[in-house]
């Protein structure tokens, strides 16, 4: 049995995975912490990605970018000028809209109005009808751009002109801060072209209309990588990267049958780019965007090299030819990729004694706990136990746990993910033997305490 939005976000909270942020005061609106298992599973996730996209691919390596940028970043990028949504109110009850998600609602996404000019937002809204949501009415404001980025101070500010030129922004991508480290990662690294930079960081968006738990959130990580090849090549990296992320996803345990390739339409397209392709996940409320690929030419590079007036060209040592180079971007959101994750290992399972079990069917990687050590009555409760958890906990995240009776501890673990449980019983104390019990399959087996490191090796590993 599958689990809905409302539930999720009490289990969450029940478990220690996600609380609201601020939550004595009252909370902040769309802030959210994640509790001692949360911040497990969201390092898990984060650890796979930088293992299958830095690690264990031959072409790219990592960077970590600071947060603050030079303003002027962000006037190249094109973020001061143009990163906004378009905002829409309701006149009758003054409710606040995107009037891009109002027609992707209204169309159940199959208009998405993403970069259509203002006229053309309006005129399909009065054209179609789209009463507003909450009150019925079609009277809407004008639309008002509304930029997303988090604007503050840097340094010790006395008057208003300086409060000016010491504006910096909270970066709303981690992809600008790659970009303007190409040149310094390529020359350090000796790479080249093709290759990638990756980077895994918080961003900070003002949106407008956050909302669907972590789906949308201001203050939010990303999984970023930028990858640079040889004009003309870019399609077939496209595809390249396109396959690589769904791979990615599938062998995570996500659902193939509910993830979906959503290609943009011309129209739909930033005007630099030749190929955008969202991975969309299907969550309670329909399919929703998981990961954004990008092809987005020379676009970004170009930008950086007109408005620093630093080359950031490559000279191709196989043929001397000179360019800049193309860049290929997938880029994850991993409160997303968070709740994909639970959206799609959390089920409710019948067992054959009609009992009822509550289950995490995570990929044993990503798992808050690897192994449960439980002695199997109290009496158990040893020094031979401590040592068992002891080797284990060197190795990986394990729990100890002597409270209540076994198959409770059981089902607890089963709760929240927990792969593997290892018992101590009798055959522990005289033959150095435990039983471990697997999550999934709910089969037990006999291992030896000296084996147990290297009988886990292969099962929790990515
Ligand atoms: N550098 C490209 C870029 O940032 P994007 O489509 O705006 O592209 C990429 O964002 C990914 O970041 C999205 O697919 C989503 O997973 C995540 N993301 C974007 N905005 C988010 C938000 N407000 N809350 C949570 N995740 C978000």
């Amino acid at each position: 049995m599958k689990i809905n939005m409302e539930q999720l976000v009490a289990y969450c909270k029940q478990q220690g995975f996600v609380y609201q942020g601020s939550e004595i005061y009252g909370g902040l609106a769309n802030a959210w912490d994640f509790g001692p298992l949360g911040v497990e599973l969201k390092n898990n996730i984060k650890k796979a990605w930088w293992k299958r996209f830095v690690q264990e691919n031959p072409y790219n390596v990592g960077l970590d970018s600071a947060i603050l940028m030079n303003k002027e970043v962000w006037v190249a990028s094109g973020h001061v000028g143009g990163f906004s949504d378009p905002l829409i109110d309701c006149k009758s009850c003054n409710t606040r809209y995107r009037a891009d998600k109002l027609i992707e609602d209204f169309t159940n996404g199959k208009e998405t109005g993403d970069n259509w000019p203002n006229e053309k937002l309006v005129k399909f809204i009065y054209d179609n009808n789209i009463v507003c949501p909450n009150c019925g009415k079609l009277n809407y404001t004008d639309i008002r751009k509304f930029n997303l980025m988090f604007k503050t101070t840097q340094g010790v500010i006395d008057d208003p002109a300086s409060a000016e030129k010491n504006t910096v922004y909270l970066r709303p991508e981690t992809a600008q801060g790659i970009f303007v480290q190409f040149k310094n990662v390529q020359r350090t690294s000796r790479r080249k072209v093709p290759f990638g930079i990756c980077q895994v960081g918080k961003s900070f968006r003002n949106e407008i209309t956050p909302g669907n738990f972590i789906f949308r959130v201001r203050e939010f990580e990303q999984m970023e990588l930028e990858f640079f090849c040889k004009p003309g090549t870019e399609l077939e990296w496209f595809n390249y990267w396109r396959k690589y992320c769904l791979d990615f996803l599938k062998d995570l345990g996500i659902n193939e049958n509910d993830l979906q390739l959503r290609d943009h339409a011309k129209e739909e397209l930033a005007f630099y780019s030749n190929g955008t392709t969202d991975i969309e996940y299907r969550f309670p409320w329909g399919f929703g965007e998981l990961w954004g690929i990008a092809s987005r030419t020379d676009y970004d590079l170009t930008q950086h090299q007109n408005h620093s007036g630093e080359k950031l060209d490559y000279v191709d040592p196989d043929d001397n030819s000179r360019y800049i180079p193309y860049v290929v971007e997938p880029s994850v959101g991993v409160e997303r990729l968070f709740l994909t994750v639970l959206f799609s290992s959390y089920d409710k399972e019948q067992l054959e004694n009609g009992e009822e079990r509550e289950v995490l069917h995570l990929n044993p990687f990503l798992a808050p706990y690897k192994i449960a050590v439980f002695p199997l009555m109290k009496k158990f409760h040893s020094e031979k136990a401590m040592e068992v958890y002891k080797l284990l906990s060197k190795e990986y995240m394990t729990i100890y746990d002597d409270a209540a009776n076994i198959g409770k501890r059981y089902r607890r673990m089963d709760a929240i993910g927990t792969p593997y449980c290892v018992t101590i019983d009798e055959n522990t104390l005289n033959e150095n033997i435990v039983t471990v019990r697997n999550r999934d399959t709910m089969a037990q087996e006999n291992v030896k305490i000296s084996d147990l490191v290297e009988y886990f090796r292969d099962k929790l590993s990515f």
